[in-house]
């Protein structure tokens, strides 16, 4: 299931409950089994560059949630929060960094934080506001972003800050966390170790919606070397019979654990534990899938 898997394919991860999938920049590849039609997403054919993630999402947007159907973002909020409590220095207000259609929001607004979503899409954040409509929402990059007020609390999940791109991009991104948020406050993420991630393993997650079926299949790729890994997806559509096939690969930003904790620590204190929303777990030496609680000096 969805919820437990994106992330599995970092080798070892024993312990993992949350991931995800859910991205498609273009179409590279069409069986001739199957009759591919573009128009549902709004998706190019053939094969090009990845087109921007911004493109992605807003073809993506209408589907987000239906991909993400099993998370369970209550349990993944509620997690975050224990963790504020019991690291952070108190407060309540909060960012979401790559808040996509804002389903954490929901849950932290429901326990009395005041939130601001940060997404570079705005079909995204559009329905993250339908949703939400008392948190703030703000269309900026992450890597390059401004708040007017720090805040107590910054979340990324669901791997997002690999959406970074580049080892630039995460910097910069680091670097535009540290001054939103407060002194004491926390910095909560999850991110996967390029040096872990299995490269066979595939998620594969189906889901019915409108007289369709839907199959969505994930998978990271890391060549071994380098700083880009890739998120592999594929989404078959079946409506009474016929299938529509979309598949795609797009980079992002691909570190060790080592080397993110070097980048993180002259700005915060850095807990590393395992990927568990239930448990509070130290990181197994051989673990590649991790939540990052950063306490800022
Ligand atoms: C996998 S979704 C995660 C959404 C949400 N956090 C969740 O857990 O469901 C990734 C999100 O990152 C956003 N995104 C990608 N690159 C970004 C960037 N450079 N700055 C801000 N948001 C970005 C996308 O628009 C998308 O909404």
């Amino acid at each position: 299931m969805l919820d437990a898997a994106f992330a599995t394919q970092a080798k070892a991860a024993k312990h993992f409950t949350s991931a995800l999938v859910p991205y498609i920049p273009h179409i590279y590849f069409a069986s001739a089994l199957w009759s591919v039609k573009m128009r549902a997403l709004n998706f190019i054919a053939a094969e090009r560059p990845a087109m921007s993630f911004n493109a992605l999402y807003t073809d993506l947007s209408g589907y987000y949630d239906l991909m993400c159907a099993d998370i369970d973002y209550q349990r993944q909020s509620a997690a975050a929060m224990r963790l504020h409590q019991f690291f952070g220095s108190g407060g309540h207000t909060h960012l979401d960094l790559a808040c996509g259609t804002g389903p954490h929001i929901e849950h932290f607004l429901q326990a009395g934080y005041q939130c601001t979503g940060l997404d570079l899409n705005q079909p995204m954040l559009d329905i993250a506001g339908q949703r939400c409509p008392q948190a703030q929402f703000v269309q900026q990059n992450m890597c390059a972003f401004n708040i007017s007020e720090p805040v107590d609390l910054i979340t990324c999940f669901l791997y997002s800050l690999h959406y970074s791109g580049n080892i630039d991009g995460l910097k910069a991104c680091l670097r535009h966390v540290v001054p939103a948020l407060k002194s004491g406050g926390v910095f909560c993420f999850s991110a996967v170790d390029k040096n872990k991630i299995d490269n066979s393993a595939l998620l594969r997650q189906h889901a019915r919606h409108q007289h369709s079926h839907f199959v969505f299949e994930s998978g990271w790729f890391y060549q071994g070397f380098g700083d880009e890994q890739q998120l592999r997806l594929k989404i078959q559509k079946t409506t009474q019979g016929v299938t529509e096939l979309w598949q795609d690969h797009h980079p992002m930003v691909a570190v060790s654990f080592a080397e993110l904790k070097a980048l993180l620590e002259p700005d915060f204190e850095v807990v590393m534990l395992e990927h568990d929303f239930e448990k509070i777990l130290p990181l197994a030496p051989d673990s590649g899938n991790a939540l990052f609680v950063c306490i800022k000096h």
